[in-house]
């Protein structure tokens, strides 16, 4: 995780700047984790630097107070993988004599064995992190070049990175170098000023050339001028691409939290997503030139869906709809997992990698993973220029625009709605009749609508929230499609309220979990599944029968749920099997929403996470 940021002003620009810079830049960076921040630059030959436990508004405060000046500098923003929330864990990290800062996103692992080895040189730590490891080497490494010393260092440094060096005896130079971490440079052609960033949301607003710098290879950016060597050392040919400014402000729009805005975006972020991407005469989906052939749609015997955290709970809703609508055998893992399982991938597998971000680490080594084995990758992404968007063969965009807090909500119900439009594409090129794919597309047409009147009804979901949100412990049950979707609605009450929510196949219930049942215990029920509907309504009864208090997401007017359960949501009706999920999604987010609001839980960036996990 973490974002590393850095900054050589061009004409025009003043040492202030460069660290109002270096702050926007990390504020853009800061979904990336937010435990500590630092900076550090040469100011008028001297190194210069600080730190603040927090997010980035302490740093700015600290800055301030310091009325710190630099001439360039890099700069950070953590999620703590290797040692506690400190300020001797925050980055920047020095070599011994100050002279040498260094900011990291990744995870050094050998960091154990090279820090005994530094140690037993006499080399002393003051820090817990993987990253001083990195500071120490190099300097040790280092006699006047910077960049040589870095290569070296890159040699004997085990696992990921993206990282930005300074040195005081170099003051006009940054080195930054990446292998396995996302690390982009971006020119200015106007002023010539020169920015590092983990991703080009630092960039936001600013027309830049960027380029993405790749695995092992290292720039020299001093300047106006940014020169570049690959693995070997030699000095390549780099293009630099437009960026273009995205005016897409990131405000909260008027909203309390950036979540809550989410969630009322969506019937728009939907439309965003479908629009233009299906034909209603034909009864199909039209997804653009991908650039993965037909004939591997037609011939693909099997899909595998890799995915993490809510991701994967899209993926494994889509799952579902793939076998039972396109009648291909689908799986969707975790990504994290499916690695270590020594996959079998065939020729006739496609796989689709799906990720908002397109920088989750373990996502994108799953897909290295199924590459190398030679399978072709179809991307589905939220963020132009991500990882995943570069490195599949195919990348699919949802449109859902920047989502800005960690608990994700628009992408989640954008990715189900891109999903589904696949499932039609891919079972109209094999046995779906035009008739059927042409009820799919009115069904998916009414869902911002259907969305609209979920969120007519957020007064009394926060009624509701507002009474469970004395509860502890939660289930959230649901069978067929709604299992994933319940897995999903709990994954969104414990990231943001961190009560202990546990989503769970309704009918599985009773194999041991029903044991946890207690009027101490809620029970959440999602039922919107007609084809379960009523082995739903015998595993709620089950439920009730041992005093746990239920509240369900219901199809309107179902009266026989109504006379089970203490409280109802009541969800629209007509809607089919495949796309509930969407619709009942949205009111358990503000379900959640609420609940969090409730106990004044900080919503946008709950503890301990991080909106982009770049570590393994
Ligand atoms: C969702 O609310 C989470 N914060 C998290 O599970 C997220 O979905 C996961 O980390 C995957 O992220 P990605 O979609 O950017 O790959």
């Amino acid at each position: 995780m973490c974002g590393i940021f850095g900054f050589i002003p061009g004409s025009n620009e003043t040492a202030s700047d460069v660290v109002d810079t270096c702050i926007k830049g990390l504020k853009q960076l800061e979904y990336r984790g937010y435990d500590s921040a630092g900076i550090a630059g040469i100011y008028k030959n001297e190194m210069q630097s600080c730190k603040s436990v927090g997010k980035i508004k302490s740093l700015q405060s600290a800055v301030e107070f310091e009325k710190l000046n630099l001439d360039m500098a890099i700069a950070h923003t953590r999620w703590a993988t290797h040692g506690g929330l400190t300020n001797e864990n925050a980055h920047p990290h020095f070599d011994e004599k100050t002279k040498l800062a260094v900011v990291h996103n990744g995870i050094i692992e050998n960091h154990f064995e090279l820090r005994k080895k530094l140690a037993a040189q006499d080399i002393k730590f003051y820090s817990e992190t993987d990253t001083e490891v990195v500071a120490k080497l190099v300097s040790l490494y280092y006699d006047g070049d910077l960049k040589a010393a870095v290569q070296r260092a890159a040699k004997d440094i085990k696992g990921s990175y993206a990282l930005a060096l300074i040195h005081q005896d170099q003051p006009n130079l940054i080195v930054a170098t990446a292998r396995d971490c996302p690390l982009v440079l971006g020119l200015d052609p106007q002023t010539k000023s020169i920015f590092i960033s983990s991703d080009t949301n630092a960039f936001l607003g600013r027309s830049l050339d960027v380029m993405f710098v790749k695995n092992e290879q290292l720039a020299c950016i001093t300047k106006h001028s940014i020169i570049l060597y690959d693995a070997q050392g030699n000095m390549m040919d780099y293009k630099l691409e437009a960026l273009g400014i995205d005016l897409h402000a990131i405000t909260k729009n008027g909203f309390e939290h950036f979540m809550l805005k989410e969630i009322f975006e969506q019937p728009m972020t939907i439309n965003r997503t479908i629009e233009g991407r299906f034909s209603e005469e034909f009864g199909t989906a039209q997804l653009g030139n991908l650039a993965i052939p037909t004939h591997v749609f037609q011939s693909a015997h099997h899909i595998l869906i890799l995915g993490c955290g809510t991701s994967w709970h899209a993926g494994h809703i889509a799952a579902s709809m793939l076998e039972s609508l396109a009648r291909i055998p689908t799986q969707a893992e975790i990504a994290s997992e499916f690695r270590y399982t020594n996959p079998i991938v065939s020729e006739n597998t496609l796989v689709i990698a799906i990720s908002q971000s397109g920088e989750t680490a373990d996502t994108l080594a799953a897909v290295r993973e199924v590459q190398a084995k030679g399978a072709k990758v179809l991307g589905i992404c939220n963020v132009k220029h991500s990882t995943l968007s570069r490195e599949s063969d195919s990348c699919i965009y949802l449109k859902a625009g920047p989502e800005i807090s960690v608990c994700s909500t628009k992408a989640f119900t954008s990715q189900l709605a891109l999903l589904s439009l696949l499932t039609l594409h891919l079972a109209r090129i094999r046995h779906m009749e035009k008739a059927q794919g042409q009820e799919f597309i009115r069904y998916l047409k009414k869902v911002p609508q259907l969305i609209e009147e979920v969120l007519n009804q957020a007064p009394k979901i926060e009624k509701l929230a507002k009474k469970y949100a004395k509860f502890e412990h939660f289930f959230f049950l649901g069978r067929q499609y709604m299992f994933p979707a319940s897995l999903e609605a709990a994954l969104k009450l414990k990231e943001i309220s961190y009560l202990n929510a546990t989503g769970y196949p309704a009918g599985e219930m009773k194999h041991g979990p029903i044991a946890l049942i207690s009027p101490d215990v809620a029970v959440i029920a999602m039922c919107g599944n007609k084809k379960t509907q009523d082995k739903m309504i015998s595993n709620m009864m089950e439920v009730k029968s041992r005093g746990g208090p239920i509240m369900a997401l219901a199809p309107e007017g179902n009266e026989e749920i109504a006379t089970i359960t203490e409280d109802v949501i009541w969800m629209p009706e007509d809607i089919c099997d495949e796309l509930a999920c969407i619709p009942y999604s949205v009111a358990a987010q503000l379900f959640s929403y609420y609940i969090a609001k409730e106990r004044n839980c900080e919503i946008d960036q709950p503890r301990n996470l991080a909106k982009s996990v770049t570590v393994e």
